[in-house]
This record gives C-alpha cells, sequence and structure tokens, in this order.
C-alpha cells in the first residue's frame, strides 16, 4: 500500500467557472484539505464540501508556515491536498509550485494544467502563443533580464504577450502597462507606432474590459492588478502562402 501524503497543484482557469476542468474538479472533490489565495478559492468554492474538504485561505505572507502546518501537523498518510492555482498552474506560478514540490516530493505531486489568462487574451487579440513572446513579470524576484528581452523582442517586430506586474505594497516596484510603455519608449521604441490590448477581469462577466491602441496611450493609464496585456506586431500568414 502507498503511503504517503498525496499534492494536486491544480490550475482553475482565470475565474469563470465555465473554465473549470472535470480534472481539477475531482482532484479537489478527493482532497481532503484544500489551501488557496482567496481569489482562487472564490472560483472553486461551487466545487468544495466544507463537511469533506478542510479549507486554509493564505496570503503571500503565511503561506508557507500554512503549507507546513497542513503537511506536517494535519495530513496522515493517504491524506490528499490540493493547492488551486488561477489560470494554468505552468504559467506564472513557479515560485510557490516549486517550494510545494519540495516539500512533499516530486513523486507525490500530480499536477493538473488549466486554462491560463495567457490563452483567452491569445484568443481575444487573435495572436497564436507560439507566434508570440510570453513574458511574466509578476515574480517577486528581479525582472531587469525580462526588461531587456522584452524590449529585444518588441524591437525584433515580434508580439508579446506579457502579465504585468503589480506591487501595491511598493509601488516604486510596479511594472504596469503604463511603466511597459514608458520604459519601451526610453529604449528607443517608437511606441506611438505599436498596437496594443490591455485586457482586465478576463472571463468576468460583469468586470471584464478590453482596451485597444497605441503603446504610448497607455502612458499614466491605469489598469487593474488583474490584466494581461498584448503586443500585437502579428503578420497573419495561412497555408495558401505555402
Ligand atoms: C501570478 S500570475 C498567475 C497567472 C495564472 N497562472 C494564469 O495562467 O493566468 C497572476 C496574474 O495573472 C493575470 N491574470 C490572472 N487571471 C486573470 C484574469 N482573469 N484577467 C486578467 N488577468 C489575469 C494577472 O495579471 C495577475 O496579476
Amino acid at each position: 500500500m502507498d503511503l504517503t501524503k498525496k499534492l494536486f497543484v491544480v490550475g482553475v482557469g482565470p475565474g469563470s467557472t465555465k473554465y473549470l476542468t472535470d480534472y481539477s474538479k475531482e482532484a479537489i472533490k478527493n482532497s481532503n484539505f484544500i489551501v488557496g489565495y482567496n481569489y482562487t478559492l472564490s472560483t472553486i468554492e461551487h466545487v468544495i464540501d466544507k463537511s469533506i474538504q478542510k479549507v486554509f485561505e493564505i496570503t503571500m505572507k503565511n503561506q508557507e508556515e500554512i503549507y507546513q502546518h497542513v503537511f506536517n501537523d494535519l495530513m496522515k498518510d493517504n491524506d490528499r491536498c490540493t493547492v488551486p492555482f488561477t489560470g494554468d498552474v505552468n504559467f506564472s506560478e513557479s515560485e510557490v509550485v516549486d517550494r510545494l514540490l519540495d516539500l512533499f516530493g516530486d513523486d507525490n505531486v500530480e499536477v493538473i494544467p488549466g486554462i491560463s489568462s495567457i490563452q483567452i487574451a491569445s484568443a481575444k487579440s487573435r495572436v497564436p502563443l507560439d507566434k508570440a513572446t510570453i513574458i511574466t513579470f509578476h515574480i517577486t524576484g528581479d525582472i531587469e533580464e525580462k526588461k531587456i528581452e522584452l524590449a529585444k523582442s518588441v524591437a525584433d517586430g515580434k508580439s508579446i504577450i506579457l502579465v504585468p506586474r503589480p506591487w501595491p505594497s511598493n509601488p516604486s516596484k510596479n511594472f504596469m502597462p503604463s511603466d511597459i510603455s514608458l520604459f519601451l519608449r526610453k529604449n528607443g521604441i517608437d511606441t506611438s507606432k505599436i498596437d496594443v490590448w490591455v485586457f482586465e477581469n478576463l472571463t468576468n462577466n460583469e468586470k471584464e474590459t478590453e482596451y485597444k491602441g497605441k503603446m504610448d496611450s497607455l502612458e499614466n493609464k491605469d489598469f487593474s492588478a488583474l490584466s494581461v496585456m498584448v503586443i500585437d506586431q502579428n503578420i497573419r500568414q495561412t497555408y495558401l502562402e505555402f
């Protein structure tokens, strides 16, 4: 018999329950513990049965303490825990996922992908993922190299689908659409010629917004922390051309 503590790290989609897969729902229902952030927990609350799953809401500050408490003090052999992530667990979540792989051990973790906010932005802007550079700035680590990669990709005429960096407690660390536009202009890009999209609150019927314009129009514009930006330099090319 397999006597281990099992972990599911699951993507639950960008917010709408319609993008929550049956695989992720199954993992949640088969778990004894659910540990997640507020926004993510709200996406799956209709799947959780609190008489079966013990739920812990975490923040960036207390997450380590709670992961350890659940793993060391509460879980028994054969118990299962789910840690849900917004969108796809394989995009812009590795700072946490890598820690959980360390804690539980790779062999005891199942990773279940989800639909990413990046995919929804790709669908709406018609910029295919395979023709775009995908960048996340939503990390706590240093982003200077990523900024250089961004400037290079734009200068090379590539499209970019990116997640900005909101940092409410320290706005000097923000790298939001306005900062991105200014950064690119300062790096010699003619931002008045480049098409951009900013999508806020994707898949949320009431709150979703879509902005399309030239990059320079983003300077000094505020967008929600929940936004995806697309720099659209896409050239359409069909099979008829080959
Ligand atoms: C830590 S990253 C996680 C990305 C997530 N794993 C994904 O695949 O969408 C968090 C950022 O993703 C973006 N994001 C997630 N859900 C979103 C949504 N519904 N609408 C717009 N942006 C979203 C926002 O930029 C947010 O700050």
